[in-house]
C-alpha cells in the first residue's frame, strides 16, 4: 500500500476525533521510527482541579501535556518506535495483544534490558493482526500505568468496512487527592481482594467527554480498558450498536450490544449507528453495580447520512492458528490466594506483599531471578490451558505473544473470538486452546496490576 492511499484512508476517518499520528512508511524500506518519549507532565485532570504530575508518552522529543498518542499501524506492515526515557526510573514498552517477536515484548530481565533514564530502546515489528490493542510499560507498572502511561494502538486493515467516523476511548481512573497529588497507588487490604480503585474516572483523560459524530452515520468506536483495577460493564443508550470485535479479534457474526464486561487489558470495537436528528445524543455507560454512570457521549451533527447498521458485515478475521484439539496437551493453571508474604525485590518496584499465585507459585514478574516456566511448550504444538479461578474475585488473565480461543467455561455461554485476555469470573473454570507458534518466554498474568505485582504472574517457554 502506498503512502498516498494510507493518507486517504486516514482522512476518511476524520471528523469525530483527532486521530493519532500516522505511520511514515517508506515504500519498500524500513519505516522511520516514531520517537516515543516517556516523560513527566503537569496536567489538570479534574475539571477546575489542581494540576497533577502525570507520566505520559509524547511523539518526538516535544513536551506532551495530554494523554499518550493513539499509535496507528497497518496489518502486515513494518512499524518501528524508539522509546526515549525522560522519566527518573527505568521503563519499557509492552505492546499488549500484538503477536510479535519475543525480543520486542518489553518485559525487563526476560526479553530486554531495562531502559534507564536518559537511555532509549528501539522496537520494530510487523503487526500480524488488525484491531484495537494498547501499549504500556512493564516495569514498576502499578505506578507508571497509574500515573498515565497507557495508550491505544490501532492496527488498520485496508479491507475493513468503511465508517463515517472513528472514536477511540481510553478508559482509566486516577488515584488523586484534593490537591491533584497522586495518592498511594494501592491499599494492601484491597490488593488482597478485588484491587484498589481510583478516585477520578476518565475517558481520554477527561470526565465524561462529549464528541461529535455525523447524524445517521456509522461510527467505529474502539474502547480500551487500560485501568489497573476497574472492570467495566459497557452499555449504550440512545442508539443501536453492534459488537464487531473483542480484544482485537473480529466476532464471527456482529451482534447487538446489550451489556458486556470489559476487564483491565480488554478491548471492544463497536459499530454505532448515530441517531438521525441533529443534536441527539448517544451515551456509553458503565452499568456495573447498582449506580450506572456515563463514560462518554456522542452528539449527532449535520444532515443525516442515512446509513444502516446492516451495511457493516463481519470484519476480516485475523490469522490466528486453530489448535488441534485431538493432540492438544492439557495444562492446569490454578489462580489462588497465597499465604506467603515475603516479597521479592525488583528494580521495577516491589509492592512489598505477596497475596496471589499461579499454580501455587507467587512471582511479581519482573525480578532479576525468574522462577521456572509453568511449562515448556513445543513450537507448533497445541495446548489447552485449564484455568481454574479458586478465588471469589474476578481476574483478567493476559498471555503475551500468543492468542487463545476459549473452548468452554462453567460460567459463560457466549464464547468470544480468540483473545489475549480472558476475564475469569469468581470460581470460573475455563478451557482455552492455543498453538504455541511464537518462540520465547511469554508471561501470563492477572491484569489487575496489584494482583500481578503481588504474585499472580508466571510464564511459558516456547522452544
Ligand atoms: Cu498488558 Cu503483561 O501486559
Ligand atoms: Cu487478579
Amino acid at each position: 500500500l502506498s503512502r498516498r492511499t494510507f493518507l486517504q484512508g486516514s482522512a476518511a476517518l476524520g471528523g469525530a476525533f483527532a486521530l493519532g499520528a500516522g505511520v511514515a512508511a517508506r515504500a519498500g524500506g524500513a519505516p522511520d521510527p516514531q520517537i516515543l518519549t516517556a516523560q513527566f507532565a503537569q496536567v489538570q485532570l479534574a475539571a477546575g482541579g489542581a494540576n497533577s504530575k502525570v507520566m505520559t508518552y509524547g511523539l518526538g522529543e516535544a513536551v506532551n501535556t495530554s494523554m499518550p498518542p493513539v499509535l496507528r499501524m497497518r496489518k502486515g506492515e513494518a512499524y518501528a518506535a524508539r522509546l526515549v526515557n525522560r522519566l527518573d526510573e527505568p521503563t519499557t514498552v509492552h505492546w499488549h495483544g500484538l503477536r510479535i517477536a519475543n525480543a520486542m515484548d518489553g518485559v525487563p530481565e526476560m526479553t530486554q534490558p531495562y531502559v534507564y533514564p536518559g537511555d532509549h530502546f528501539d522496537y520494530s515489528f510487523t503487526p500480524p493482526d488488525a484491531g484495537t490493542f494498547w501499549y504500556h510499560p512493564h516495569c514498576n507498572t502499578l505506578t507508571q500505568m497509574g500515573s498515565g502511561l497507557t495508550g491505544v494502538i490501532v492496527v488498520e486493515n485496508p479491507e475493513d468496512p468503511a465508517f463515517d467516523a472513528e472514536i477511540v476511548l481510553n478508559l482509566r481512573d486516577w488515584r488523586l487527592g484534593a490537591k491533584g497529588q497522586f495518592l498511594a497507588p494501592f491499599k494492601p487490604r484491597d490488593a488482597a481482594r478485588g484491587g484498589t480503585y481510583g478516585t477520578l474516572r476518565t475517558a481520554n483523560w477527561r470526565r465524561e467527554p462529549a464528541y461529535e459524530a455525523p447524524a445517521g452515520g456509522l461510527v467505529r468506536v474502539r474502547i480500551a480498558a487500560t485501568d489497573v483495577t476497574r472492570i467495566y460493564t459497557i452499555g449504550l443508550e440512545g442508539a443501536e450498536a453492534k459488537v464487531i470485535a473483542l480484544d482485537g479479534n473480529p466476532v464471527g457474526t456482529p451482534f447487538p450490544l446489550d451489556r458486556l464486561d470489559l476487564g483491565p487489558g480488554q478491548r471492544m470495537d463497536l459499530a454505532i449507528r448515530m441517531p438521525e436528528s441533529e443534536g441527539a445524543s448517544v451515551t456509553i455507560g458503565n452499568f456495573r453495580g447498582s449506580h450506572p454512570w456515563s463514560i462518554a457521549s456522542f452528539r449527532a451533527t449535520g444532515a443525516s447520512l442515512k446509513r444502516d447498521l446492516r451495511d457493516i458485515g463481519p470484519l476480516p478475521a485475523n490469522p490466528v492458528a486453530e489448535a488441534d484439539l485431538s493432540t492438544a496437551k492439557p495444562i492446569p493453571i490454578e489462580l489462588t490466594a497465597t499465604a506467603e508474604h515475603e516479597a521479592r525485590p525488583s528494580i521495577c518496584g516491589s509492592l512489598g506483599y505477596t497475596f496471589w499465585a499461579l499454580n501455587k507459585v507467587p512471582w511479581p514478574g519482573d525480578t532479576p531471578d525468574p522462577i521456572a516456566p509453568i511449562e515448556e511448550l513445543t513450537r507448533g504444538k497445541s495446548y489447552v490451558l485449564q484455568i481454574a479461578n479458586r478465588t471469589p474475585h474476578a481476574h483478567p488473565i493476559h498471555l503475551h505473544g500468543m492468542s487463545f480461543r476459549i473452548l468452554a467455561s462453567n460460567k459463560r455461554s457466549f464464547l468470544p473470538p480468540p483473545t489475549d485476555t480472558i476475564l475469569l469470573l469468581p470460581d470460573e473454570q475455563a478451557e482455552v486452546a492455543l498453538v504455541a507458534d511464537n518462540p520465547g518466554d511469554w508471561v501470563i498474568h492477572c491484569h489487575i496490576i496489584e494482583h500481578q505485582k503481588t504474585g499472580m504472574t508466571g510464564y511459558f517457554r516456547v522452544v
